[in-house]
């Protein structure tokens, strides 16, 4: 991390990149109510890196974020922008940031987007442009480190465990197996995940590295235990990461012809573009604001190239000093800090 002299640039874009994730509206609040705290005007970036390189700026006064922390998606549009992987982007997105007078950006975004940012505020690279940079990861796929949820993760959970508990039904009406499909790209932890809070039969990891026959004897393993234990009237469910390189109908054709012998009836239900969208639930509401407001203490208090975290633990605590010391008083907000030492959420109206 790179710490800067001076207070926080009177004006700071933000823009949203990549997938969109449910919360990311809330963090875009969050990140104009306290930069507007600390005097610092933002602009919003429509379409995330390709809205940087055209330019494309939107003023995001307070009152214009009103509310739009209920709302899924994200309100400045997002976009994929390949181009931005090769430097002349990135000096093009330098010099229209330096043009229109913006010295500090936050990002909110995946692995790609946030890659994105660090390619950006390289000092080698960037010179004397380099803008301060504070990055917010949100992706559903949460496959960050050093955060232990990303936004957008909570609310896709809930949206599987939904789905899951919607074709339990069918699936005991039936008897039948399913295997349910969900996103993650490459990682496992939404599945995962799911599958620990749907009490899954089985869960296909990318991370567990199987081949193809090991996938299948896995999933045939599974739904003849699951009948073994109760052999009528139970809901068998599989549930398989995106990043298993083995199509979900693929595998249900070779586990169909395993089960031949057995009348088990299965059913594929892939989830996809589903899990990322609707509203976000509270948790996600609150991290995002959370990080939000952390991401601009950050940079108000010199720090540049930096990502706000959430980084709680599991661990057994003294119940005593749980039941007599102060607990959490304001939920969604972190215990930021500007450069003075005054926690930003104490110049936040709550509305
Ligand atoms: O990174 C979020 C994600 O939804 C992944 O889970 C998925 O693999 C990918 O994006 C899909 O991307 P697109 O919306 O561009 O098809």
């Amino acid at each position: 991390m790179l710490l800067r002299r001076g207070g926080l640039s009177p004006r700071l874009a933000v823009l949203t990149s990549g997938g969109d994730a449910p919360g990311m509206n809330a963090a875009i609040r969050a990140v104009v109510r306290a930069a507007h705290a600390c005097g610092t005007a933002v602009v919003g970036v429509e379409r995330g890196y390709r809205g940087l390189l055209d330019g494309a700026f939107v003023a995001l006064p307070p009152g214009d974020v009103d509310g739009i922390a209920r709302e899924g998606g994200t309100v400045l549009g997002s976009a994929r922008c390949l181009p931005f992987y090769e430097r002349a982007a990135r000096d093009q997105a330098r010099a229209v940031l330096r043009d229109h007078g913006i010295g500090a950006l936050v990002v909110i975004g995946g692995n790609g987007s946030l890659s994105g940012a660090l390619a950006l505020s390289d000092p080698e690279e960037a010179g004397a442009e380099a803008v301060q940079l504070a990055g917010i990861p949100a992706t559903i796929d949460n496959d960050i480190a050093l955060t232990r949820m990303s936004i957008g993760v909570d609310t896709a959970l809930n949206t599987i465990v939904d789905a899951c508990d919607n074709i339990a039904d069918t699936a005991t009406a039936h008897s039948r197996a399913f295997i349910v499909e969900v996103m993650g790209r490459d990682c496992g932890f939404l599945a995962r995940a799911a599958a620990v809070a749907t009490g899954a039969d089985a869960v296909l990891l990318p991370e567990a590295g199987h081949n193809e026959d090991e996938l299948v004897a896995v999933l045939a393993g599974a739904v003849r235990d699951a009948r073994g234990r109760s052999p009528r009237a139970r809901r068998v469910l599989c549930i398989k990461a995106e990043g298993v390189r083995v199509s979900s109908e693929r595998l249900k054709q070779r586990v169909d012809a395993v089960l031949a012998d057995d009348e088990i009836e299965t059913r594929v239900t892939v989830l996809g573009h589903v899990v990322r969208g609707g509203r976000p639930s509270a948790f996600d509401r609150l991290l995002a604001s959370g990080l939000g407001e952390t991401a601009v203490a950050a940079l108000a208090a010199g720090a540049t190239r930096v990502m706000a975290a959430w980084r709680p633990a599991y661990e057994a605590v003294d119940l005593h000093d749980a039941l007599h010391q102060p607990h959490a008083r304001e939920p969604g907000h972190g215990d930021a800090r500007d450069s003075a030492g005054v926690p930003i959420s104490a110049r936040l109206p709550l509305q």
